[in-house]
Order: C-alpha cells, then structure tokens, then sequence
C-alpha cells in the first residue's frame, strides 16, 4: 500500500481566461465558471479516497491561481517557490511563498532571474533518485544546476519543442516503479534519445497524439492509480496491463487555459526513491 499523499488545491472561484500565454487560451472561448466548479468538486471527490486535498485560498488577480502545480517544487519538505515567465501569473508568487511559509515548508534560496514554474516544469523520477526538469518555453536552463545544488540530486533536462507542450507535465509523467507517460513529439530530438536512453524500453509509454492533446500525460499517478481527464480506450489498456487503474475527471473547462488533472494538484509528499 502507498502512503496517503497530500495534494494542494485551490478552489476555482475566480478562474477564467482573461489574458493568453499558452496556445490553448482564448479569451473569446472562456470556461463556464459553473461547469468549471462542478469539475473541479468532481476532481476532489474523485482524489478524496486515495489522498488528503489541502486547499489554498484563490485570489481575485490570479484566475491561473487554480493550477497549484506551479505553486513550486516541493522536495523532501523544502520547496522553491516558482518564478513565473509572465508577468500575468507573477501576482501568484507571493500568494503561494506565504502558503508554504504558513504550512511549516522550508524555502529555498533561488537566483533571483531564474524563471522556474515548480512542478508544472519539474518532476521526480519514481523509478530511480533524479529530477527531470523542461526548459525551452516557461523554465529557464539554468534551474537546472540551482536544484541540484538545492536538493543534491541529478537533475536530466529536457528541451521543449511544442508551444501546445509548454510544461513538462503537459507531456511526460512518472508513475509508480519508474514507469513513464511521455509524448515524444513535444521534445526535441536529442532530449528524445535521452528520455530513451534513461528510461528502458519496457518502462516507457509513448503517447499518441490524440491522447496527448486529451492531457493524458498531464495526470497524477498515486500508487496503481492514474487520475486523468481522458484515456482512448487503447491508453487504458497499455496502462491496465502494467497494473495501473485509470480513473477519467473530466476537466474540459481546464483544459481552456491549458491545463489538466495534474496542473490542478500538487503532490506535496511526492514519493523520492
Ligand atoms: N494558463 C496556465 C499557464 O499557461 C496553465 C498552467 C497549467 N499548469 C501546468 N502545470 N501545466 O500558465
């Protein structure tokens, strides 16, 4: 049995798409904020059994506030809180520094111009002691050695080629054992031979296109359990096999501004092997 993991969220009173940072925001397309609230309980009553949901309180100036995965990376209870690229969602920042402060998390020291946007961009590997971390459209490079000297752990980046693909959690996703949800087509091709080279064969599962732009890789994986917003029945059935239960919540007015299941959470007590 896994351990119950903590996961923050935060309610989607103020969530809408008012400006456009990624291309899947439209500002003449915005969510229904009623079929919006219902998905977002429906996402809590789905996670509620499996893990403890802490919430975060929204802000009027921050309708991306609901996407706490880019609160910051949380590792091993101290956390670097991120450093948005936009200023649009910079307001976050000092929202999410006073919540982790108040919840007892350790921050970390940070280059001040090193544009980091937490677990949206960095992921702990659960088959073996690394981080992943994307670049290329939000992050910057360099966070790359600033969590390595943080955390004392290697860090593998990979460079984001597909402006749809702009979080690494929009593309690639550890679960349990090491087995990994990734879209090669959102990575360059060296960054795909490294994913290839890191991770074998029998631990990878490539996705296709129609279940990457769907969000599939953008899911939390707790346990055997897989929580996404949509699965084509073949994805289902990879994942049945290697003993994964997929469990679909729907989070179609999300998806407006470009984000999904997992952009919705963040793990505070992510497994580290
Ligand atoms: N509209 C938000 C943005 O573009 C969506 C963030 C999604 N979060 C994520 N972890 N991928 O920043």
């Amino acid at each position: 049995m896994t351990q119950r993991n903590r996961l923050l969220m935060c309610p989607p009173h103020h969530f809408t798409v008012r400006y456009e940072i990624n291309p899947w925001m439209n500002v003449q397309r915005k969510p229904d904020a009623v079929a919006a609230h219902d998905q977002w309980q429906q996402l809590v009553a789905n996670l509620e059994p499996i893990a403890d949901i802490v919430l975060c309180e929204p802000a009027l100036d921050a309708p991306d506030i609901v996407f706490t995965a880019n609160a910051g990376f949380v590792f091993d209870g101290r956390v670097v809180v991120s450093r948005f690229r936009h200023p649009e969602r910079q307001t976050e920042e000092p929202h999410f520094a006073d919540w982790f402060e108040d919840a007892g998390f350790a921050l970390v020291d940070w280059p001040e111009d090193v544009r980091f946007e937490g677990a949206g961009d960095c992921l702990v590997d659960r088959g073996e002691r690394r981080l992943w971390l994307g670049h290329g459209l939000r992050s910057d490079p360099r966070a790359g050695a600033a969590l390595e000297a943080a955390f004392d752990v290697p860090v593998h980046t990979l460079t984001l080629v597909d402006p749809r693909y702009y979080h690494l959690d929009t593309c690639f996703c550890p679960l349990a054992d090491g087995y990994t949800l990734f879209y090669p087509a959102a990575f360059s091709a060296e960054s795909q031979m490294l994913i290839r080279s890191l991770i074998p064969a029998s631990k990878r599962i490539e996705v296709s296109d129609s279940d990457a732009q769907a969000f599939a890789c953008n899911a939390v994986g707790l346990g055997e359990h897989v929580f996404m917003n949509r699965s084509s029945k073949a994805l289902r059935s990879t994942l049945g096999k290697l003993g994964f239960k997929v469990l679909e919540s729907p989070v179609t007015e999300f998806l407006r501004a470009g984000g999904a299941v997992k952009c919705l959470s963040l793990n505070l007590d992510d497994p580290i092997v």
